[in-house]
């Protein structure tokens, strides 16, 4: 196993030795510790011109040095042929992502939040590796309630194709209209049923049916299940109708055999991880998902995510402990980003070089960016607290801080007047200072951090790329004068590249980049 090494033990650590000394240990070997194996494995490496030098320290670890010429060809490669050519490669062409996944019958509220901005942060790692993708909003289960809805309007307002618009413009409290009128009335309720059926409702009885032949779903208190390690999994109610299991195992097959996707990821909060557990494992036994320990794919995998909080440690409310709607704490982080764009721009007498529609433009940028990298930034499955006064801070690890380092590096290369384009072709990039090297050396490790946050579907990884890389530009920036200096073209291919990676990392985070602050 490689990782990145801690300062001063080369740029790559390399563990294996202590292992297989382990496992040789006692045969005839002439390996006396864990050291000489090291010895030896560093003593055998095939000569190749991406190495400096090899280490070897106690009691085994080999440390690798990249060789800085090589660190800087890859560099100028990318700045030729394009960030794509810095994809990472994934082991499979198709995905089925199932995000945001809303109530349809009502609005949205900040509890889709995480779920839409992981599920799109995920689908544009996906997409830049190549992965094709296929978005599904998975609003099959609640297929009753929004029959329930078009049964009601169509009862309420007969004329609805007119009025319709209006009918529906406080969704809310005709909701809780139309779920009395679904309590109420059985005769009601039926059409209702029948008015919101779902997608996968037809798929529904022949995979049941496929199922009870392999003999796994049994008959248990007077409805169908399916044990999964002791637990029933129901998939047919007592009173035969079909459910929230039913419907999924419907949608993992037809995603299986018709869409034909090896990786089927299910972006919801922590809650579900059981019922997607149940899900999973029924499906290995059916034989769709291969069992653990061999094959690989197709797999299935559940991104559970934790609760969005408010200040007081509860579940983020409103005042008037309502949800809070989606789109008003959009605008609300616009409204906040704006007013603080246009005090520092009167502050510091710049705001006649703003035009209304630039800092409405960057304002949205800025504010849509600050809540989706909050969220972002966070190991999913910890439960954060929304703070706009955190998210729009300029310091820190935020987004506003890193929209701002941005600007800043466009801002150098555009000072500078040279033709960058022309550059990238006829420069060269030497990293002869060690901040030149420390920044060329994370420059490169993009490929490697995008592909673990694929591979463990942890898009926090990339916001703490994004952030470390801004504070070793901006380590390399205080230590090494870029125009005016010797290395002027060297300097600015790198500031070039470093812009070139964090836009990369904006548009994999969903955050527009802004280039002018
Ligand atoms: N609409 C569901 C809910 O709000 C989430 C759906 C997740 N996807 C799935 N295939 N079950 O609970």
């Amino acid at each position: 196993m490689l990782e990145v090494s801690k300062p001063g033990f080369g740029d790559y650590q390399c563990n294996n030795a202590m292992s297989v000394f382990s496992r040789i240990r006692g045969s005839a070997t002439n390996f006396r510790n864990p050291m000489a194996v090291g010895q030896a494995i560093a003593n055998n490496l095939p000569q190749s011109n991406i190495i400096e030098s090899i280490s070897v320290a106690g009691p085994g670890y080999i440390n690798i040095t990249l060789s800085s010429n090589w660190i800087a060809q890859r560099i100028q490669d990318m700045l030729v042929c394009g960030i794509k050519t810095w994809a990472p490669i994934l082991p499979v062409k198709r995905a089925v992502l199932d995000f945001s996944s809303p109530n349809i019958a009502k609005e949205m509220h900040v509890g889709h939040i995480r779920s839409t901005i992981i599920g799109d942060t995920l689908a544009h790692m996906f997409e830049f590796t190549n992965v094709e993708v296929l978005r599904r909003n998975h609003v099959g289960d609640w297929g009753t309630q929004f029959g329930m809805l078009i049964e009601f309007l169509f009862e309420q307002f007969p004329d609805w194709e007119d009025v319709g618009n209006q009918a529906v413009g406080d969704l809310q409290s005709f909701y809780k209209a139309s779920k009395k009128r679904f309590d109420d009335d059985p005769d009601f309720k039926e059409r209702a049923r029948q008015a919101g059926e779902s997608f996968y409702n037809p798929y529904i009885p022949p995979v049941l049916e496929d199922l009870t032949n392999k003999g796994l779903i049994v008959e248990s208190k007077g409805a169908r299940v399916i044990f999964v390690e002791d637990h029933p999994l129901i998939v047919i109610k007592q009173d035969g109708g079909f459910n929230y299991a039913s419907t999924d195992l419907a949608a993992l097959w037809y995603r299986l055999n018709v869409e034909k996707a090896e990786w089927i990821i299910y972006v919801t909060d922590v809650g579900q991880q059981r019922h997607f557990h149940m899900l999973f494992t029924a499906a290995k036994m059916a034989g769709w998902l291969p069992e653990q320990n061999g094959k690989k794919y197709p797999k299935a995998s559940h991104v559970g995510f934790g609760l969005v909080l408010g200040s007081d440690g509860k579940r983020f409310r409103t005042r008037c402990s309502e949800v809070v709607r989606l789109v008003d704490l959009l605008d609300e982080a616009k409204a906040r980003s704006k007013a603080q764009l246009i005090k520092r721009f009167t502050g510091n007498g710049q705001i006649a070089d703003w035009t209304d529609d630039e800092l409405d433009r960057t304002s949205e940028a800025i504010g849509y960016g600050a809540v989706k990298y909050s969220d972002l930034k966070n190991n999913r499955l910890t439960d954060y607290t929304f703070s706009f006064d955190q998210m729009l801070s300029d310091k820190g690890n935020t987004a506003v801080y890193l929209q701002y380092a941005h600007a800043r590096i466009c801002s150098i290369i555009r000072k500078a007047s040279k033709d960058v384009e022309k550059l990238k072709m006829t420069g060269a990039i030497t990293l002869g200072h060690p901040y030149e090297r420390f920044l060329g050396l994370h420059l490169i490790q993009f490929t490697e951090v995008v592909e673990q946050a694929c591979a463990d579907l942890q898009p926090h990884r990339l916001c703490d790329y994004l952030y470390s890389l801004s504070l070793t530009f901006s380590k390399f920036y205080t230590n090494c004068q870029v125009v005016g200096s010797p290395e002027e073209t060297s300097r600015l291919l790198l500031c070039e590249a470093t812009g070139i990676i964090m836009r990369q990392c904006f548009h994999l985070l969903g955050i527009t980049p802004v280039h002018k602050l």
